[in-house]
Protein backbone atom coordinates (compact mmCIF):
# COMPACT_ATOMS: atom_id res chain seq x y z
CA UNK A 1 0.00 0.00 0.00
CA UNK A 2 1.08 3.44 -0.60
CA UNK A 3 2.69 5.78 2.27
CA UNK A 4 -0.38 8.04 2.92
CA UNK A 5 1.37 12.00 3.72
CA UNK A 6 0.00 15.46 4.26
CA UNK A 7 -0.56 15.34 0.98
CA UNK A 8 -2.25 12.41 0.25
CA UNK A 9 -5.05 13.54 3.07
CA UNK A 10 -4.89 17.13 1.38
CA UNK A 11 -5.74 15.43 -2.12
CA UNK A 12 -8.60 13.25 -1.14
CA UNK A 13 -10.41 16.17 0.71
CA UNK A 14 -10.20 17.73 -2.74
CA UNK A 15 -11.31 14.63 -4.67
CA UNK A 16 -14.07 14.35 -2.18
CA UNK A 17 -12.72 11.01 -0.83
CA UNK A 18 -13.46 10.10 2.86
CA UNK A 19 -10.19 9.71 5.56
CA UNK A 20 -10.21 6.86 7.68
CA UNK A 21 -8.76 7.63 10.96
CA UNK A 22 -8.57 5.73 14.28
CA UNK A 23 -6.71 6.30 17.54
CA UNK A 24 -3.80 3.74 18.13
CA UNK A 25 -1.53 3.04 21.13
CA UNK A 26 0.83 -0.02 20.25
CA UNK A 27 2.75 -1.46 17.44
CA UNK A 28 0.79 -4.84 17.22
CA UNK A 29 -2.61 -2.63 16.45
CA UNK A 30 -0.80 -0.46 14.51
CA UNK A 31 0.10 -3.30 12.00
CA UNK A 32 -3.12 -4.90 12.24
CA UNK A 33 -4.52 -0.74 11.30
CA UNK A 34 -2.74 -0.37 8.38
CA UNK A 35 -3.50 -4.20 7.34
CA UNK A 36 -7.05 -2.80 7.40
CA UNK A 37 -6.57 -0.15 5.24
CA UNK A 38 -6.94 2.44 7.95
CA UNK A 39 -5.42 6.16 6.04
CA UNK A 40 -4.23 7.61 9.82
CA UNK A 41 -3.91 6.98 13.20
CA UNK A 42 -4.07 9.40 15.82
CA UNK A 43 -1.73 8.41 19.45
CA UNK A 44 -4.86 9.95 21.14
CA UNK A 45 -4.40 11.17 24.84
CA UNK A 46 -7.23 8.65 25.36
CA UNK A 47 -4.74 6.79 26.20
CA UNK A 48 -4.90 7.74 29.68
CA UNK A 49 -8.40 6.63 29.48
CA UNK A 50 -8.84 3.52 27.84
CA UNK A 51 -4.78 2.15 28.54
CA UNK A 52 -4.41 3.94 31.93
CA UNK A 53 -7.71 3.88 33.32
CA UNK A 54 -8.30 7.47 34.25
CA UNK A 55 -11.36 9.65 34.40
CA UNK A 56 -10.00 11.88 32.08
CA UNK A 57 -6.80 12.52 29.36
CA UNK A 58 -5.25 15.12 32.26
CA UNK A 59 -2.41 13.06 33.83
CA UNK A 60 -1.04 11.97 30.22
CA UNK A 61 2.45 13.48 29.90
CA UNK A 62 4.62 14.19 27.07
CA UNK A 63 6.75 11.49 27.53
CA UNK A 64 3.83 8.92 27.53
CA UNK A 65 2.77 10.14 24.59
CA UNK A 66 6.48 10.01 23.02
CA UNK A 67 6.77 6.24 24.37
CA UNK A 68 3.28 5.77 22.28
CA UNK A 69 4.26 7.29 19.54
CA UNK A 70 7.27 5.27 18.87
CA UNK A 71 5.28 2.04 19.66
CA UNK A 72 3.17 2.71 16.73
CA UNK A 73 5.93 4.48 14.06
CA UNK A 74 7.78 0.75 14.80
CA UNK A 75 3.82 -1.43 13.96
CA UNK A 76 3.23 1.08 11.22
CA UNK A 77 3.98 0.69 7.58
CA UNK A 78 2.72 3.51 5.63
CA UNK A 79 -0.32 5.11 7.33
CA UNK A 80 -0.11 8.94 8.53
CA UNK A 81 0.98 9.36 12.36
CA UNK A 82 -0.77 11.93 14.32
CA UNK A 83 0.19 12.40 18.01
CA UNK A 84 -1.51 14.26 20.49
CA UNK A 85 0.12 17.00 22.72
CA UNK A 86 -0.74 16.16 26.47
CA UNK A 87 -2.40 18.70 28.78
CA UNK A 88 -0.18 21.91 30.07
CA UNK A 89 2.79 20.76 26.99
CA UNK A 90 1.67 23.83 25.31
CA UNK A 91 0.44 25.99 27.14
CA UNK A 92 3.24 28.40 25.76
CA UNK A 93 4.70 28.66 21.78
CA UNK A 94 8.22 27.72 23.20
CA UNK A 95 6.74 24.74 25.51
CA UNK A 96 4.75 23.61 22.53
CA UNK A 97 7.81 24.07 20.37
CA UNK A 98 10.05 22.01 22.55
CA UNK A 99 7.48 19.10 23.66
CA UNK A 100 6.20 18.83 19.74
CA UNK A 101 9.64 18.01 18.58
CA UNK A 102 9.65 15.24 21.01
CA UNK A 103 6.92 13.83 19.49
CA UNK A 104 7.78 14.42 15.80
CA UNK A 105 11.31 12.66 17.14
CA UNK A 106 9.50 9.68 18.34
CA UNK A 107 7.69 9.11 15.13
CA UNK A 108 4.53 11.86 14.51
CA UNK A 109 3.62 13.30 11.29
CA UNK A 110 1.80 15.71 13.04
CA UNK A 111 0.45 17.24 16.59
CA UNK A 112 -2.88 17.43 17.85
CA UNK A 113 -3.47 20.43 19.82
CA UNK A 114 -6.37 21.75 21.46
CA UNK A 115 -8.10 25.02 21.92
CA UNK A 116 -9.23 27.57 19.41
CA UNK A 117 -8.01 31.28 18.60
CA UNK A 118 -5.32 31.26 21.45
CA UNK A 119 -3.43 28.62 19.32
CA UNK A 120 -2.96 31.04 16.37
CA UNK A 121 0.70 31.95 17.17
CA UNK A 122 1.65 28.66 18.78
CA UNK A 123 0.48 27.32 14.98
CA UNK A 124 2.37 29.57 13.34
CA UNK A 125 5.22 28.61 15.71
CA UNK A 126 4.87 25.49 15.02
CA UNK A 127 4.65 25.40 11.35
CA UNK A 128 7.69 27.89 10.79
CA UNK A 129 9.56 24.73 12.57
CA UNK A 130 8.54 21.68 10.13
CA UNK A 131 5.57 20.39 12.37
CA UNK A 132 2.44 20.43 10.77
CA UNK A 133 -0.43 21.13 13.14
CA UNK A 134 -4.16 19.24 13.66
CA UNK A 135 -6.36 21.69 15.91
CA UNK A 136 -8.68 20.32 17.63
CA UNK A 137 -11.98 22.65 18.12
CA UNK A 138 -15.56 21.70 19.62
CA UNK A 139 -15.64 19.27 22.41
CA UNK A 140 -11.56 19.83 24.05
CA UNK A 141 -11.09 17.39 26.67
CA UNK A 142 -8.26 18.43 28.37
CA UNK A 143 -10.96 21.58 29.26
CA UNK A 144 -13.27 19.21 30.90
CA UNK A 145 -12.88 20.88 33.78
CA UNK A 146 -13.62 24.15 32.15
CA UNK A 147 -16.79 23.08 29.87
CA UNK A 148 -18.34 21.04 33.02
CA UNK A 149 -17.96 17.88 31.41
CA UNK A 150 -18.12 16.07 28.35
CA UNK A 151 -20.84 17.97 26.50
CA UNK A 152 -21.94 18.90 22.92
CA UNK A 153 -20.61 22.26 21.85
CA UNK A 154 -21.69 24.75 19.27
CA UNK A 155 -25.64 24.11 20.29
CA UNK A 156 -26.25 27.67 20.53
CA UNK A 157 -25.78 30.50 17.41
CA UNK A 158 -23.40 32.34 19.60
CA UNK A 159 -21.18 29.09 20.17
CA UNK A 160 -21.90 27.64 16.78
CA UNK A 161 -20.13 30.90 15.32
CA UNK A 162 -17.25 31.13 17.49
CA UNK A 163 -16.45 27.84 16.63
CA UNK A 164 -16.87 28.36 12.61
CA UNK A 165 -14.80 31.73 13.04
CA UNK A 166 -11.57 29.90 15.01
CA UNK A 167 -11.79 27.00 12.41
CA UNK A 168 -11.28 30.02 9.41
CA UNK A 169 -9.15 31.28 11.68
CA UNK A 170 -6.58 28.63 13.16
CA UNK A 171 -6.30 27.32 8.92
CA UNK A 172 -5.47 31.33 8.44
CA UNK A 173 -2.68 30.61 11.13
CA UNK A 174 -1.06 27.32 8.99
CA UNK A 175 -3.58 24.63 10.96
CA UNK A 176 -2.70 21.83 8.22
CA UNK A 177 -5.86 19.94 9.49
CA UNK A 178 -8.95 20.21 11.89
CA UNK A 179 -10.39 17.56 14.05
CA UNK A 180 -13.93 18.42 15.25
CA UNK A 181 -15.65 16.59 18.42
CA UNK A 182 -19.39 16.79 19.60
CA UNK A 183 -21.21 19.39 17.83
CA UNK A 184 -24.43 19.19 16.00
CA UNK A 185 -24.13 18.17 12.25
CA UNK A 186 -24.94 20.71 10.28
CA UNK A 187 -22.14 22.74 11.88
CA UNK A 188 -19.58 20.18 11.35
CA UNK A 189 -20.70 20.12 7.70
CA UNK A 190 -20.65 24.19 7.37
CA UNK A 191 -16.77 24.31 8.97
CA UNK A 192 -15.83 21.55 6.66
CA UNK A 193 -17.04 23.20 3.37
CA UNK A 194 -15.64 26.66 4.79
CA UNK A 195 -12.11 25.78 4.97
CA UNK A 196 -9.99 23.95 2.53
CA UNK A 197 -8.11 21.81 4.74
CA UNK A 198 -9.39 18.09 5.42
CA UNK A 199 -11.62 18.15 9.05
CA UNK A 200 -11.81 14.78 11.04
CA UNK A 201 -15.07 14.26 12.63
CA UNK A 202 -15.81 12.50 15.72
CA UNK A 203 -19.63 12.95 17.44
CA UNK A 204 -20.00 15.16 14.67
CA UNK A 205 -22.14 13.77 11.81
CA UNK A 206 -21.23 12.39 8.02
CA UNK A 207 -20.30 15.79 6.62
CA UNK A 208 -16.66 15.82 7.73
CA UNK A 209 -14.04 14.69 5.52
CA UNK A 210 -12.45 12.42 7.87
CA UNK A 211 -14.16 10.45 10.66
CA UNK A 212 -11.91 9.03 13.93
CA UNK A 213 -13.18 6.50 16.70
CA UNK A 214 -11.44 5.34 19.31
CA UNK A 215 -10.01 1.81 19.04
CA UNK A 216 -11.09 0.69 22.37
CA UNK A 217 -14.89 1.51 21.37
CA UNK A 218 -15.46 0.45 18.29
CA UNK A 219 -14.10 -2.67 19.16
CA UNK A 220 -17.02 -3.11 21.62
CA UNK A 221 -14.73 -2.86 24.24
CA UNK A 222 -16.58 0.33 26.45
CA UNK A 223 -19.65 -0.68 28.36
CA UNK A 224 -20.86 2.81 28.33
CA UNK A 225 -20.14 4.21 24.65
CA UNK A 226 -21.01 7.48 23.27
CA UNK A 227 -24.24 8.03 21.06
CA UNK A 228 -21.63 8.59 18.41
CA UNK A 229 -19.76 5.51 18.37
CA UNK A 230 -20.66 2.06 16.73
CA UNK A 231 -19.28 -1.24 17.75
CA UNK A 232 -17.96 -2.23 14.02
CA UNK A 233 -16.93 -5.94 16.51
CA UNK A 234 -20.57 -8.00 16.16
CA UNK A 235 -20.19 -10.66 13.84
CA UNK A 236 -16.87 -10.40 12.80
CA UNK A 237 -14.30 -13.01 12.68
CA UNK A 238 -11.53 -10.71 13.79
CA UNK A 239 -9.83 -7.82 14.81
CA UNK A 240 -8.47 -7.16 11.26
CA UNK A 241 -12.11 -7.74 10.10
CA UNK A 242 -13.97 -4.86 12.35
CA UNK A 243 -11.23 -2.54 11.51
CA UNK A 244 -12.03 -3.45 7.80
CA UNK A 245 -15.51 -2.99 8.02
CA UNK A 246 -14.70 0.54 9.90
CA UNK A 247 -12.93 1.37 6.90
CA UNK A 248 -15.36 0.61 4.32
CA UNK A 249 -18.34 2.44 6.60
CA UNK A 250 -16.74 5.87 6.36
CA UNK A 251 -15.50 5.22 2.84
CA UNK A 252 -19.08 4.80 1.69
CA UNK A 253 -20.59 7.05 3.89
CA UNK A 254 -22.52 4.47 5.81
CA UNK A 255 -20.98 5.56 9.07
CA UNK A 256 -21.98 7.57 11.06
CA UNK A 257 -25.53 7.60 10.28
CA UNK A 258 -28.25 9.51 11.33
CA UNK A 259 -28.23 7.58 14.67
CA UNK A 260 -24.87 8.71 15.63
CA UNK A 261 -24.64 12.63 15.38
CA UNK A 262 -26.36 15.09 17.04
CA UNK A 263 -28.77 17.73 15.79
O1 LIG B 1 -7.32 11.58 22.18
C1 LIG B 1 -8.08 11.12 21.33
O2 LIG B 1 -8.18 9.92 21.12
C2 LIG B 1 -8.87 12.05 20.57
C3 LIG B 1 -10.13 11.50 19.98
C4 LIG B 1 -11.25 11.59 20.94
C5 LIG B 1 -10.46 12.16 18.71
O3 LIG B 1 -8.57 13.20 20.46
Amino acid sequence: MKTVTLSTLQAMKEQNEKISVLTCYDATFAKIANDAGVDALLVGDTLGMVLQGYDSTLPVTTEQMAYHTACVKRGNTHSFIISDMSFMSYATPEDALKNAGLLMQAGAHMVKLEGDLWLSETIQKLTQNGVPVCAHIGLTPQSVNVIGGFKVQGKSDEQANNILNAAKQLEKSGAAMLLIECVPSDLATKISQSVTIPVIGIGAGAGTDAQVLVLHDMLGLNNRPAKFVRNFMGGQPSIQAAIKAYVDAVKDGSFPSVVHQYS
